[in-house]
């Protein structure tokens, strides 16, 4: 069995598999049956005041059978007194000595604020702590959340005064609601965080009742902005990791969240560059017992590529996440249907016809059977009769063009520069 321990900027987990700061890590209660269930650690429901909430906070959207694709919520921060669950995140900790806990943290832009909140918490002997500059409702209408998040002074600002006290490790968890997370990546950096986590919800709004005219959810008619999170937000919070991990300015470890469902998303992250993950919408549709399969998932797959430690497989293909100009013009592929698994639906035919390249022929054979041709002369190698295919297996794509030195954009520009250059100064 492979090691499945995880040392993230100092904070150790019997697995990679957090529960993220949210409604399942709102009490003693629900944190201490994750970590039986298996859960190797857990960022506590944001501390700070306010204290207040609405109801109604959350909202799905289903997309094609999928009861929870996206999750939708206007939930703000604890809705507990700082003395209760400073109570009982120090009796889980006495319970669960091995497990990590973090206490996620927001206050006001103010110094005195993160000294005291900071010293509180470490008080009670969590492992490290995870200032919350990413809660896109409420909060951040008072100047918390991810309107620090969003400045990145603020962010530097801040971190440095959580580490002005801090004994334990500070992770600043960010917004992805942001055009570039790197610069506050690189802001937490400056303020000496020791590891970063992303993402937080996306700006959002669930839907609109198009028979009442209400927002979804609302609260008593009105509505207002919430945060989107689940399987649709994966490829987001994978980009925003791969960004910060392939950053040489961005040195520090790597908490991954966002759409994390199953231990495969949990790899993807991890070899994208996160040390180890965070989960909360999978944990709040399916309960906690999900992490027994990510345990398995994951202990399967590292015998089976015989790696001895999931800490091997942290940010392993980082260097394969690159610019546009680094891609190589000369690679190219083909679509290739196999026409023995073929239905003859020809979805790849409309597809390839209305909206792509138009290569892709209807033929009749000698025996009257019609049947599919892709033209590769004219084949863009684009994937989309591939995608639409419903058959795994009936279209490939297939490398061609192999004997071709590779030559991506900006090695074409350099040549394209030389030449100009020689043609300028000899007059070629
Ligand atoms: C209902 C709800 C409440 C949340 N509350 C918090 C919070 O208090 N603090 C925080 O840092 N993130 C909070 N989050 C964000 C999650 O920690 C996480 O970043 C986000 O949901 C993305 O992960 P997921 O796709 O696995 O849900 C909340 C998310 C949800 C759905």
């Amino acid at each position: 069995m492979a090691d499945l321990r995880i040392n993230l900027a100092g904070i150790e987990s019997p697995n990679p598999f957090w529960l993220a700061s949210a409604p399942p890590t709102n009490s003693g209660y629900q944190v201490q049956r994750a970590f039986e269930a298996g859960w190797g650690g857990a960022v506590w429901k944001t501390l700070g005041d306010p204290i207040l909430n609405v109801s109604s906070r959350f909202a799905a959207v289903s997309f094609n059978g999928q009861k929870v694709a996206g999750f939708n919520n206007i939930e703000l921060i604890t809705d507990r007194p700082l003395e209760v669950n400073l109570k009982e995140m120090y009796e889980t900790k006495k319970k669960f000595p091995d497990h990590a806990i973090i206490a996620s943290l927001m206050v006001e832009p103010k110094q005195e604020k993160w000294h005291e909140i900071v010293k509180r918490v470490e008080d009670v002997g969590v492992d490290g702590l995870e200032l919350n500059f990413g809660c896109p409702h409420g909060m951040a209408e008072r100047g918390m959340g991810a309107a620090s998040g969003q400045v990145p002074s603020l962010v530097e600002k801040q971190t440095y005064w959580a580490k002005e006290v801090a004994k334990t490790p500070v992770i600043v968890k960010l917004t992805p609601n942001i055009t570039d997370i790197t610069a506050t990546a690189e802001a937490a950096v400056s303020g000496g965080a020791d590891a970063i986590s992303m993402i937080n919800t996306i700006n959002s709004l669930a839907g609109v009742d198009i028979d009442t005219w209400n927002t979804i959810p609302h609260v008593g008619g009105k509505g207002a902005h919430g945060g989107y999170c689940g399987p649709a937000v994966k490829p987001i919070a994978l980009h925003m990791v791969g960004e910060c991990a392939r950053n040489q300015q961005i040195p520090i470890p790597i908490s991954g969240i966002g759409g994390i469902s199953d231990w495969k998303s949990a790899v993807e992250f991890m070899l994208m560059g996160a040390t180890g993950v965070q989960v909360c919408t999978a944990a709040m549709h399916h309960g906690f017992r999900i992490v027994e399969d990510m345990i398995d998932g994951l202990n399967h797959y590292l015998d089976e590529k015989g790696i001895a430690s999931v800490m091997d497989i942290v940010g392993k293909s980082v260097h394969k996440y690159s610019d546009w100009g680094d891609l190589d013009l000369n690679y190219k592929v083909v679509a290739q249907i196999n026409n023995d698994l073929c239905i003859k639906c020809n979805k790849c035919h409309i597809a390839c016809e209305d909206t792509s390249h138009q290569c892709i022929d209807m033929l009749k054979g000698q025996d009257g059977v019609g049947y599919l041709k892709v033209r590769e002369e004219d084949c863009v190698g684009c994937n989309l009769c591939s995608i639409v295919c419903p058959v795994d297996g009936a279209i490939e794509m297939v490398e061609v063009n192999r004997d071709l030195q590779p030559m991506t954009w900006n090695e074409r520009q350099a040549v394209i520069g030389s030449a100009a250059l020689q043609a300028e100064v000899f007059g070629k």
